[in-house]
C-alpha cells in the first residue's frame, strides 16, 4: 500500500485527487483554503506555505508527494526537492508531458505567478506557446461558481487570443481550471483540444495497494467549500479542517 500526499492551495487539488484516485493507494490531501489564492503571492511566501504543508503531512508515513498546484511547482518545488528526502511529483512536468502528446500551438491558462515564471514557454521549444495569465478564475471557483457573469466575462477576455488564432491546444495550467472546463468550452468558438495534466498523472501514477482511501484536509472551510467538494466527488464527501501550525 502506498501513502501518497497531494497538496494544493485549494479546491483545484481536490479535483486532481478525484481524477487520479484508484483502489490501490491511500491519498492524503491538504488544500490551503485559508490562504488561497497563491497565484498572486510572492515566491518566498509560497515556499513558506509549502514547507508548512509538507511538514504537516510528514506525520502520515508518506511514500511520496504530488504537488498538485502549478503555482507551487514553479515557485517552490526546487526548494522542496533540495530540502526534503521525499520524491515530489510535479503537475507542471505532467503538463509538459501532456503537451508532448499533441501537435500544434498551445495556449496555457494559468495563475499570474505561473505566467510570470514562463515555465511552459521556457520548456516547450518546438511550437508557439501562448501563456495567458488568468487570475480572475480561482476566487470564483473557490466561491462555489456563484458569479457566473464574472466567470464568463473573464473567460471571454482570457480566451480572446485562442479564439482569434484558433489555437488547437489549450492546457489547463492551474489545477483549479478543470472545474470550469465546461465554461471554457462554452466560451470558445471552435473545437480545441483541452489538456488536463492530471490525466497524464492518472496514467502514470505508481501504485501498489488495492484499497481506496483518501482524506481531504483543508485549512479552512468556507461557505461553499463542502458544496464544491461534494460536487467534485459527485457524492457527500467528508472534509476535515486542520491547522498547519
Ligand atoms: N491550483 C493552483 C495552480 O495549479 C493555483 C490556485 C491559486 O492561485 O492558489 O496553480
Amino acid at each position: 500500500m502506498t501513502n501518497i500526499a497531494v497538496f494544493d492551495s485549494g479546491l483545484g487539488g481536490v479535483a486532481t485527487v478525484k481524477n487520479i484516485i484508484d483502489k490501490r493507494n491511500n491519498y492524503y490531501f491538504v488544500g490551503d483554503i485559508k490562504r488561497v489564492p497563491y497565484g498572486d503571492r510572492q515566491k518566498d511566501e509560497i515556499i513558506k506555505y509549502s514547507k508548512e504543508i509538507v511538514d504537516y503531512l510528514n506525520g502520515f508515513d508518506i511514500d511520496y508527494f504530488i504537488v498538485a498546484c502549478n503555482t507551487i511547482c514553479v515557485s517552490a518545488i526546487d526548494y522542496l526537492r533540495e530540502n526534503y528526502d521525499y520524491k515530489f511529483v510535479s503537475i507542471v512536468d505532467c503538463g509538459l508531458e501532456s503537451i508532448k502528446k499533441t501537435d500544434g500551438d498551445v495556449a496555457v491558462l494559468s495563475t499570474k505567478r505561473t505566467y510570470d515564471s514562463h515555465f511552459y514557454k521556457n520548456n516547450v521549444k518546438d511550437r508557439n506557446v501562448y501563456e495567458i495569465s488568468s487570475p480572475g478564475l480561482v476566487p470564483i471557483i473557490e466561491d462555489g461558481l456563484r458569479d457566473r457573469d464574472s466567470l464568463n466575462k473573464y473567460l471571454k477576455e482570457y480566451l480572446k487570443i485562442a479564439n482569434e488564432k484558433q489555437i488547437p491546444n489549450i492546457l489547463l495550467g492551474c489545477t483549479h481550471f478543470p472545474l470550469v472546463k465546461d465554461f471554457i468550452m462554452e466560451n470558445l468558438d471552435y473545437n480545441a483540444n483541452i489538456i488536463d495534466p492530471s490525466d497524464y498523472l492518472k496514467e502514470n501514477i505508481p501504485s501498489t495497494s488495492d484499497i481506496e482511501r483518501h482524506k481531504i484536509l483543508l485549512t479552512d472551510i468556507m461557505e461553499n467549500t463542502q458544496k464544491m467538494v461534494d460536487r467534485i466527488f459527485g457524492k457527500p464527501t467528508k472534509i476535515n479542517k486542520i491547522d498547519l501550525k
